[in-house]
């Protein structure tokens, strides 16, 4: 080919072209040493030029364009730090390229973009720790690539180039990696696996709903998921359904009331149950119609000894169907209801003249036992009596005045209390032996709620604020507690719901002052 003589010839032949003073120019080649700029010369045939020794840091776009026969470029031991996306654009035809000996720490994700006759790349001798994925996608006529003398960090971004140099028909050098630790001097081209998964999470906002709301509760129903927004201001339990097809929550029914603080979803075999509680004219239970595609009034409750109803709790004993309502007036009574076939019949009275705040309902040693938070004195413990079938006061959980609401969840078996104060230090509890010890103070400023959720191997913390950013924590499972994960902006949050479409995972944080918000769970490749 004519570029191979052509190198040879270019000292020997003086041409009549403007030739900067650090290069000596040949009619097809041009050499520049110790240079600070691309010589703006640009006859056609010219098809190598080399820049060599000079103080370049940066290949901006389309830097050579004008130079557009070049066969050959060859840019090292200059200081180089930065390769510019399309920085090769307008050179169809480079068939070799070297960039060695330089101060590269990585390249721009489409600095090699449009160099389809490329066949010799060297990247030598820089300081790549990584590149970014898919850089090598346009070279479909690559032979050979030179990576050696870098320093690869064979982390996560790492991951794609392993799986590249697995693929690719090209003679690849040695990739050998700097770190970490483990890694060190080892040949990425050997390499099947990387040590850690490569992924990670955040939340982002899938969609928002233009309604305030106090709760948030989801069910199944035929392989659709719904959930039910208890949203004052429209009078109303709004109905969602999750829609396959526009892959959003779409309003479905609206059972409408006055005042409603709480709409709670229970499924009793094929029969859909929406309880809802108001702080008015009594509260009630609504039951899905199938043919008419909505809820009915289905009967009221006993509300004699409820006043203000703050929380429904929902759950079986025994395979008996239980809801319980905390009231959190001073004059209020929190009632557990039982189904029996045809309704729900108050069953218990609770808890007199506390101002409970939240119940909550969990298994403790394979024992049912029922939390009650409540504003006056610390949350108390009751235990299912199966001989009486009543729940019996077991205990307190001492020197926790004041709190707003009660979680339970697990992680590997091992048992927690999540436990919302509003100022203060909300506190996280381990069951260790027959008590539940702190084990974690988190910071409150303006708490409704301390949610606890999971994704399948990670646990989360959502600390809710009416006064800043509510937090989201997430659990480290070598220090045993929480970390700060993620900081959102939800006006007065009152719970944060997890719903799950199967494929997708959501949480609804409700807002007693704006927007009902939707936030996706979502994984993110770190190799990216
Ligand atoms: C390259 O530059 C260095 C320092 O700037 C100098 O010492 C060396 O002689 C130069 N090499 C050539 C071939 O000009
Ligand atoms: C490698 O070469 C084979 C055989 O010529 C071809 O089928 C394949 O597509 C090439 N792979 C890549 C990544 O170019
Ligand atoms: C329910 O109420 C909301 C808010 O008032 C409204 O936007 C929506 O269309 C209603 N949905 C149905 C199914 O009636």
């Amino acid at each position: 080919m004519a570029l191979r003589s052509s190198i040879f010839l270019s000292f020997i032949t003086s041409v009549k072209i403007r030739c900067p003073s650090t290069c000596s120019c040949s009619k097809e080649s041009i050499i520049c040493v110790g240079g600070t700029n691309v010589p703006r010369i640009s006859p056609n045939d010219i098809n190598s030029l080399s820049l060599v020794n000079g103080t370049f840091s940066e290949i901006k776009e389309a830097m050579f364009s004008h130079m557009q026969s070049l066969q050959l470029l060859l840019l090292n031991s200059n200081s180089l730090t930065t390769i510019r996306d399309d920085a090769f654009s307008g050179l169809p035809h480079l068939e070799y390229l070297f960039i060695e000996s330089n101060q590269l720490e990585t390249a721009s994700k489409y600095s090699f973009r449009g160099l389809r006759d490329l066949t010799h790349l060297s990247l030598a001798n820089n300081k790549i720790k990584a590149l970014p994925r898919d850089l090598f996608f346009d070279l479909d006529s690559l032979i050979e690539l030179d990576l050696r003398g870098n320093a690869f960090e064979c982390d996560c971004r790492a991951k794609w180039l392993m799986s590249w140099l697995k693929s690719t028909n090209a003679t690849v050098s040695d990739v050998l990696c700097a770190g970490p630790e483990a890694m060190k001097g080892k040949r990425l081209n050997d390499m099947t696996s990387l040590h850690n998964e490569c992924t990670s999470t955040d939340f982002t906002l899938h969609q928002s709903v233009a309604s305030e709301s106090l709760s948030v509760d989801t069910f199944t129903y035929k392989n659709d998921v719904y959930v039910a927004i208890a949203a004052p201001n429209t009078e109303s339990c709004m109905v969602m359904q999750w829609d396959h097809i526009e892959m959003n929550f779409r309003t479905y029914d609206n059972i409408t009331g006055q005042s409603i603080v709480g709409c709670k979803a229970v499924v009793i075999q094929s029969l859909v149950f929406v309880i809802v509680a108001q702080l008015f004219g009594g509260s009630h239970i609504y039951q899905f119609d199938d043919d008419q595609s909505r809820f009915n009034k289905f009967q009221d409750i006993e509300v004699s000894k409820i006043s203000k109803p703050n929380d429904i709790e929902t759950f079986q004993i025994a395979g008996d169907w239980f809801f319980v309502i905390a009231d959190s007036s001073k004059a209020g009574l929190s009632t557990l209801y039982k189904w029996n076939g045809k309704g729900f019949y108050s069953h218990q009275s609770l808890h007199e003249w506390f101002r409970d705040t939240d119940a909550e309902f969990l298994d403790v040693d394979g024992k049912a036992h029922l939390i009650l938070a409540s504003r006056s004195q610390v949350p108390v413990i009751y235990q299912w009596s199966r001989s009486n079938q009543k729940f019996v006061q077991q205990g307190e959980i001492p020197n926790m005045e004041d709190v707003v609401a009660v979680k339970h969840f697990r992680v590997k078996e091992e048992l927690y209390l999540a436990m919302t104060r509003y100022i203060g230090d909300s506190k996280l509890l381990h069951w260790g032996a027959k008590q539940f010890v702190e084990i974690q103070a988190l910071p409150s400023r303006g708490s409704m709620i301390l949610q606890p959720f999971s994704f399948k191997e990670r646990h989360y913390l959502a600390l809710g604020s009416d006064y800043t950013f509510s937090q989201i924590y997430l659990w480290d499972a070598q220090e045993k507690q929480f970390e700060r994960f993620k900081e959102v902006y939800i006006q007065a949050p009152r719970s944060f719901t997890l719903v799950s479409t199967g494929r997708r995972d959501f949480i609804f944080s409700s807002s007693f002052k704006g927007n009902t918000q939707i936030f996706e769970h979502i994984i993110i490749d770190l190799s990216l």
